[in-house]
């Protein structure tokens, strides 16, 4: 069966029990700050689980797109050298929200894998939570029960909290767990070990195939448990270790969720992967089929991550997937020897492959290829870098031994992976001060986890029981009651209060667009509410202080004009990007957004520079809609389904629900939760202030609206009076500018041939200034002129022999410059070397630099090291 239909089966039964089949949800979490990405099925629903909002459906099955490489769930340094673990995976799952709990859920697994899919009954094994004293939870007898009406007992496995209590991070939604496992082993391996002695013990064939959750605790952040409101099931399945098991393999890499995948791998780089039947491989093979492994799975995490909005960057989640990236670059460069970009080539496979039940890498297919080649081909240049200054490091090093601290650097600073380090250097002969590299690590570790220290207390619950909810739309003002409250201490922002109230007016950070500021107002007291946000569905007010009586009724008021503000540029930002996608093609999609109450900024799909002519027609279709008039339309409560039918815009990575809100102006028609100005006439102005790029195919505009234009406009012609003036008022303003370049052009015409006559001019003087040590003639000085002068200088005086050796220093502007000549023949008898010489003088003048043998320069910041530069240029001749 292929691992197509092994997933469509999977969705058909539980469709068959009654579940509603949702899409994946997008593999970047936005609305939780305790998870970076989706890393298992039940992420998106944990507002479910919790109670802060209700699902369409009490029961609900998917597949989900996950990524297991960061936070408690972390296996990205297993991936390769197993054949069952990755970084993305699909996570086949059913759930029950308060329906169904153990009698249903064990015995539809139990169905699907023996009945529909025909797995044999005697290679899977069960296993129950032993129960936990510490935690107070019992043994789950009810799970043991259930199962012995299917499997005999010896397949029953007792496991502790580590294996059999599942929690998807330090808090939030948990309970005790029941996984099926299956046992791949040949028969004879089996007669002679029993599979149940195999489980959970890290055997490649005896794996781990679904997990059923029974969610009962939420876990708080004092480490307690508590009971949830109800009772849900949770359960996840391996797609590819299933796949692995119906198709009769003991990889999951050789299924055909990777073999075509692989084949292109090989195509590229001639190398063969072998499959896990074939035993006794060479160490050179394995270390090939790591790498490939590594490549086939990572291309996959990147790939889906990029498709989804994530890019990778410097900062959070786009680190982990830069990371990601460059584990899998340097196992190809390492040890499939490739230095060239190749893994884009891999994406169009992945879109043939996957594009049909997942769009997303179809229709986003050129970007992801797009941005992995540039990231590839810098990753690569880091690589090179990181090699030369591997060299320098190895040059400087006394004795067999590279310091840790030292490769360290190399890692922190160039990305330069400790790994290729100590290879490199055992190769040369030399090792690595491995210990010394983990305590830099561990410091560096320190420094940077003091710096993000938050700790976060458990919620006081105010109104048991309450559904807040969000009332901003219709009303800048509302009375409420305070719900919740929780206190947040972190480094970086000190402490703050989270406030939830009942119905907010306030609008939290979402879409692009930034929180609400304003105030909750009580007869005696007046907070000021400095941000909002959102998490799990509820609405957090940022307060740095607590009302005295939280119990009291509160007039929680919007600070209006920031918000008018920022729906001025919201709405604008709507009518660019129509106008973006008119001018340059439809190709353009939305990649990211900033809203503030000061500007927009718009990240988008673009492969080429936005020139100042197509800047220019947007400016006008926008301004042109302003002049419209055009009002809004909101519709609040349609169909997903219906909206986009319509035409509306909606993004991929964003998460929406079936009934959605679509923003209208003329043609522009948006999914959006955002704040919008009721007539674009409100926007008075719209003014484009840059345009770059943000990274391989993506543009970023920043835009003004409104009183900024104003503001913009009144600044430019400020500048412009003032430039006026300082030309002394003439008639022309231009006119003056121009005249006064051509002088400018003349004169330093004429400048240069001045000082070429005085660089000749000194020749003359310089000549009898240079000594004769140990046959070499030898200069070293500073001299008056600039460093295109001491280099033509240096080059004149070169003329007068073939044993020349030359130093001439320049401080022109206080800026210290040193060149270096040397005699051709001096370069091939002597050994000599400019670039060396000027990069070791250069330490004096706090710079480097470097050229060819025979003429390089150096500059530097500290003109005060010239002299002893200087006098230090004669050690190069002893
Ligand atoms: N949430 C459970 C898991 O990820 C099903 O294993």
């Amino acid at each position: 069966m292929k691992s197509q239909d092994v997933r469509k089966q999977f969705l058909d039964f539980f469709q068959s029990k009654g579940h509603l089949i949702v899409p994946s949800a997008p593999i970047v979490l936005k609305d939780d700050p305790t998870l970076m990405f989706n890393n298992s099925g039940m992420a998106q629903f944990k507002e479910y689980f919790l109670g802060n909002a209700t699902p369409k459906s009490n029961r609900i099955a998917d597949t989900q797109k996950c990524l297991r490489v960061s936070g408690k769930h972390n296996d990205l340094e297993d991936v390769g050298f197993d054949t069952y673990h990755h970084t993305m995976f699909e996570m086949l799952g059913n759930w029950s929200f308060g329906d169904y709990f153990k009698k249903e859920a064990l015995p539809f697994a139990w169905e699907f894998l023996t009945e529909v899919l025909k797995l044999d009954k005697d290679r899977l094994y069960v296993s129950v939570f032993e129960g936990n004293e510490e935690e107070n939870v019992p043994f789950d007898q009810e799970a043991f029960d259930i199962w012995k009406q299917f499997v005999p007992e010896d397949h029953i496995i007792l496991g502790n909290k580590k294996d059999n209590f599942w929690e998807m991070g330090d808090q939030g939604p948990c309970g005790p767990c029941s996984e099926i496992h299956i046992d791949l082993r040949t028969n004879e391996e089996r007669a002679a070990v029993s599979g149940a002695s195999l489980v959970n013990a890290d055997h490649p064939q005896v794996v781990e195939i679904w997990n059923n959750v029974f969610m009962e605790f939420n876990r708080k952040a004092d480490g307690s448990l508590e009971k949830l409101p109800a009772q849900h099931v949770d359960t996840g399945m391996g797609f590819e270790r299933l796949c692995m098991a119906i198709q009769n393999v003991t990889s999951n890499y050789d299924t055909d969720v990777f073999t075509p995948l692989i084949a292109k791998v090989e195509e590229i780089t001639g190398l063969k992967y072998t499959s896990n039947e074939i035993k006794n491989i060479s160490e050179e093979q394995d270390k090939t089929n790591i790498a490939i492994r590594v490549i086939v799975d990572h291309v996959r995490a990147v790939a889906f991550a990029i498709a989804d909005g994530q890019l990778p960057s410097n900062t959070g989640a786009g680190y982990v997937i830069r990371r990601i990236l460059r584990r899998a670059i340097r196992y190809g460069f390492t040890f499939l020897d490739t230095k060239e970009p190749f893994i884009y080539k891999l994406v169009a496979v992945l879109a043939d492959q996957m594009g049909e039940f997942f769009p997303e890498i179809k229709s986003q297919q050129n970007l992801v290829t797009n941005v992995i080649r540039e990231e590839e081909a810098s990753f690569l240049r880091t690589l090179d870098q990181g090699l030369q200054l591997l060299e320098n490091v190895i040059s400087e090093t006394k004795g067999k031994e590279v310091a840790g601290a030292k490769a360290f650097e190399l890692y922190d600073t160039f990305g330069f992976p400790k790994d290729l380090t100590a290879l490199i250097l055992r190769e040369r002969g030399l090792a690595l001060d491995e210990a010394g590299f983990d305590v830099a690590m561990q410091e560096q570790k320190a420094r940077s986890r003091a710096a993000s220290e938050v700790s976060t207390e458990d919620w006081s619950v105010l109104v048991p029981g309450n559904v807040e909810t969000f009332v901003g739309y219709d009303k800048t003002e509302a009375d409420v009651k305070i719900t919740r409250i929780r206190k947040v201490d972190s480094k970086k922002d000190g402490v703050l209060y989270q406030i939830v109230v009942d119905k907010s007016p306030f609008y939290p950070e979402g879409g692009g667009q930034v929180g609400d500021k304003g105030t909750l107002v009580s007869a005696n007291e007046t907070i000021q509410i400095i941000d909002t946000k959102k998490e799990n569905n509820l609405i957090l007010l940022l307060a740095k202080q607590l009302p005295e009586n939280v119990n009291a009724s509160f007039v929680a008021k919007v600070n209006t004009d920031l918000r008018a503000a920022s729906a001025k540029n919201h709405s604008a930002t709507h009518l660019m990007h129509l106008a973006l996608r008119t001018v340059l093609g439809t190709h353009v999609e939305q990649k990211g957004s900033l809203v503030t109450p000061n500007n927009l900024r718009f990240d988008f799909s673009h492969f080429a520079k936005v020139t100042d002519e197509e800047l220019k027609q947007v400016e006008d279709f926008v301004n042109a809609r302003i002049q419209e008039q055009l009002p809004l339309i909101e519709r609040r409560d349609i169909p997903f389904a219906q909206a986009v039918a319509e035409g509306a815009m909606a993004l991929f990575g964003e998460k929406y629900g079936d009934s959605v809100r679509a923003i209208k102006f003329g043609d522009s028609m948006e999914l959006c939760g955002g704040i919008h100005v009721n007539n674009t006439a409100e926007i008075w102005s719209f003014k484009i202030v840059s345009e770059g790029a943000v990274a391989a195919g993506i543009r970023r505009i920043e835009a003004i609206t409104s009183d900024a234009v104003k503001k913009f406009y009144a600044t430019q012609e400020e500048l412009l009076s003032e430039i006026k003036i300082s030309l002394k008022n003439p008639q022309d303003a231009l006119k003056a500018v121009v005249a006064l370049q051509d002088d400018n052009a003349k004169l330093k015409k004429q400048l240069e041939s001045l000082l070429k006559d005085k660089a000749k001019n000194m020749k003359g003087d310089l000549a009898k200034e240079i000594q004769e040590i140990n046959g070499i003639q030898f200069l070293a000085k500073q001299v008056d002129l600039n460093p295109e002068g001491a280099k033509d200088l240096a080059y004149e005086l070169g003329t007068l022999g073939n044993n020349m050796f030359l130093v001439l220093a320049t401080a022109e502007e206080g800026k210290p410059m040193l060149s270096c000549y040397i005699s051709k023949e001096l370069v091939a008898d002597k050994n000599l070397n400019a670039g060396l010489v000027v990069r070791e003088l250069g330490k004096f003048i706090q710079g480097g630099g470097g050229g060819q043998p025979f003429f390089a320069t150096a500059g530097g910041k500290k003109a005060e090291g010239i002299p002893e530069a200087l006098v230090k240029a004669k050690d190069f001749l002893k």
